[in-house]
């Protein structure tokens, strides 16, 4: 079957492009511009380059961002100060702290000091709590980039089989709560499968998917074998693996062996250009909705 392409570079593009024409309307006449800051500590290459993206995608758009860099030796106590500064400064509309932080600082409690009206990642508990229960909230940017997908290529998400593959935080248990909440996309039976589910048991699932989320960072975990024909292939996966061939030394494999998966597939995401470019743009939304929110 020939699979088509989930183009999350081109959408991306397209929700940027309405987004920044919204930015114009409302600075049209001297407003202020929406502004996002983020936190980015230590020198972790990834995480330099998802950055980057957020303040690109910005400046695309018409906002103003500000990027606070840190050594990672900061205190825990010094990353709250500054999280609480971000907290109280109006002028700025949403801030993130990019994931993840140097080992000697506890992710969740610096998380939890986010103020959750400026939460544009929605990674606080109030935010988390709100969207389980149906409620308006900031929905974590992978997740609803998916969900985005999803809904703007009409695929049919009501009463299907989806299998998630991991549940962490900001993808696994998300996506899983909102392909199984009311709505559309949603409405779905969710599996979901975990580093403490047997082989055997993931092969199973999948191999009865029709909507299968791999967020795993488990370079080409999914293969054309666990797969059945016709299945939607979304690869949350970006691994940097050596490349001696390319100029950078690196390059970004998925969750999914593509080339044994896309010949059944019948929508399958690529990997650069699928899920991660729909990340950074759902984050643009959501500060657009913080900045609304003020006005
Ligand atoms: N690290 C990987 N994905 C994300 C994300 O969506 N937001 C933040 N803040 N860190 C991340």
């Amino acid at each position: 079957m020939p699979h088509q392409l989930l183009n999350g570079k081109e959408l991306s593009q397209v929700l940027k492009d309405e987004i920044k024409a919204e930015v114009a309307e409302l600075t049209a006449y001297g407003g202020r511009q929406p502004h996002l800051a983020a936190i980015l500590v230590g020198e972790d290459g990834a995480s330099q380059t998802y950055v980057n993206h957020k303040m690109k995608a910005c400046e695309y758009v018409g906002f103003r961002s500000t990027l606070f860099r840190r050594d990672a030796s900061i205190s825990q106590e010094e990353l709250i100060a500054l999280v609480k500064k971000c907290n109280n400064d109006a002028e700025l509309d949403g801030f993130i702290v990019q994931l993840p932080l140097p080992k000697h600082i506890d992710a969740d409690t610096v998380i939890h000091a986010i103020s959750p009206e400026k939460d544009v990642d929605g990674f606080t508990p109030i935010n988390i709590g709100s969207m389980v229960l149906g409620l308006p909230a900031y929905l974590p940017a992978t997740p609803a980039g998916i969900m985005e997908i999803l809904g703007r290529y009409n695929i049919e998400t009501s009463g299907k089989k989806c299998v998630v593959l991991g549940r962490s935080n900001i993808v696994g248990r998300p996506i899983s709560v909102m392909l199984s909440g009311k709505g559309n996309p949603g409405n779905a039976t969710v599996t979901v499968c975990h580093s403490r589910t047997p082989k055997e048991d993931i092969i199973k699932y999948c191999r009865e998917a029709d909507i299968i989320v791999v967020a795993l960072g488990k370079p080409e975990f999914l293969t054309g074998d666990m797969v059945r024909e016709g299945v939607v292939i979304i690869d949350v996966g970006t691994t940097r693996v050596d490349a001696p061939d390319r100029k950078r030394g690196w390059r970004l494999v998925g969750d999914v062996h593509f080339e044994s998966v896309a010949p059944k597939a019948s929508y399958i995401t690529p990997v650069p250009g699928g899920v991660g470019p729909m990340t950074v743009t759902i984050l643009i939304k959501n500060t657009l909705e913080a900045y609304r929110r003020k006005i």
